[in-house]
């Protein structure tokens, strides 16, 4: 019997504590239909509140990301349908930018084959990504005549520089994983044959910290880039202090006994014990 839950377009697999949640159209290159947007957000929403789940990859099915919106489904589908539209349009920006940008727990794209277009925003939008050293990205709006929208060229500026993102979004050209990681698009690049094991290990790295502490530390980081420096001061001291309140495993006390009285841990090094 499985406990995770079933849906039309997204398919959900665990190892251990890492959740993958999968888009699930291979045979079109994971392209994203109205219906996997909606998938995507209740799998987003399920994953959140999993206590199994400790951290969740993103990845496509079938050796590919995805190729970005169903040029079918989604645009020429939705054309004469203003409802369809719109919650279609709802449910693409939810998940791919609201929910995975706030998720409560860290979040990896693991990229492998196609991602084009829209495919580029849920890979922002994790907080960490690790491509196969051969994927293929493009920001492929403009060879068809469309701009980057639904947030994409928006999105492209928070992690590309000004010349990448004119030339990348201007030119349509692809950029392989490999480039994509020079570029720090993504955080590194692996061969394909490495890239399951990269991301669990990444995975696994991550579910031994504090799950406050990594919630709160990525809040941060995300929140603080469009802050002034007299809001950042008083947001962090702030989310600090909430942080002594809000974490059950009480993380800051027990790494300041481990590390000042029993001198069985140093924090420069690695975590602390969280079980003590
Ligand atoms: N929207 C709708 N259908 C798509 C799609 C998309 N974005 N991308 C791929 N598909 C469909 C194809 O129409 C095809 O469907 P069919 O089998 O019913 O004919 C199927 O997926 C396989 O695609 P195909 O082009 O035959 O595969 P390929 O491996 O040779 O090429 C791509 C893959 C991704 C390079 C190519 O399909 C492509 O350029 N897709 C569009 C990418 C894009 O510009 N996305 C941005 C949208 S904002």
């Amino acid at each position: 019997m499985s406990d995770v839950i079933t849906l039309e377009n997204v398919k959900i697999e665990r190892e251990g504590g890492t959740t993958f949640i999968i888009l699930n159209r291979p045979e079109k290159r994971n392209a994203m239909s109205p219906q996997l947007h909606l998938d995507m957000c209740e799998a987003l929403d399920w994953a959140a509140e999993d206590d199994a789940t400790k951290v969740v990859v993103i990845t496509g099915a079938g050796g590919n990301f995805c190729a970005g919106q169903d040029l079918k489904l989604y645009f020429r589908g939705t054309e004469g349908d203003p409802k369809l539209r719109a919650r279609a349009r709802a449910a693409a920006h939810a998940w791919r930018w609201d929910k995975l940008s706030s998720f409560p727990k860290a979040t990896i794209a693991m990229v492998h084959g196609y991602c084009f277009g829209g495919g580029f925003t849920p890979v922002i939008a994790c907080d960490f990504a690790i491509a196969a050293d051969d994927a293929t990205f493009g920001l492929s709006e403009v060879n068809w005549g469309i701009i980057p929208g639904g947030l994409v060229a928006w999105a492209v500026t928070q992690v590309m520089n000004y010349r990448d993102a004119i030339y990348y979004s201007v030119t349509g050209d692809q950029f392989s994983g490999k480039e994509a990681a020079a570029m720090k698009f993504v955080n590194k690049s692996v061969p394909l044959e490495e890239l399951r094991g990269a991301t669990l290990a990444l995975a696994e790295k991550l579910a031994a910290k504090s799950p406050a502490g990594v919630r709160y530390t990525k809040d941060a980081i995300r929140t603080v880039r469009n802050m002034s420096r007299e809001q950042a001061f008083d947001y962090l001291n702030a989310k600090s202090d909430a942080l002594k309140y809000v974490d059950p495993e009480g993380g800051r006390q027990k790494a300041m006994k481990q590390f000042l009285d029993e001198k069985s841990f140093k924090p420069g090094l690695g975590e602390f014990k969280r079980e003590a």
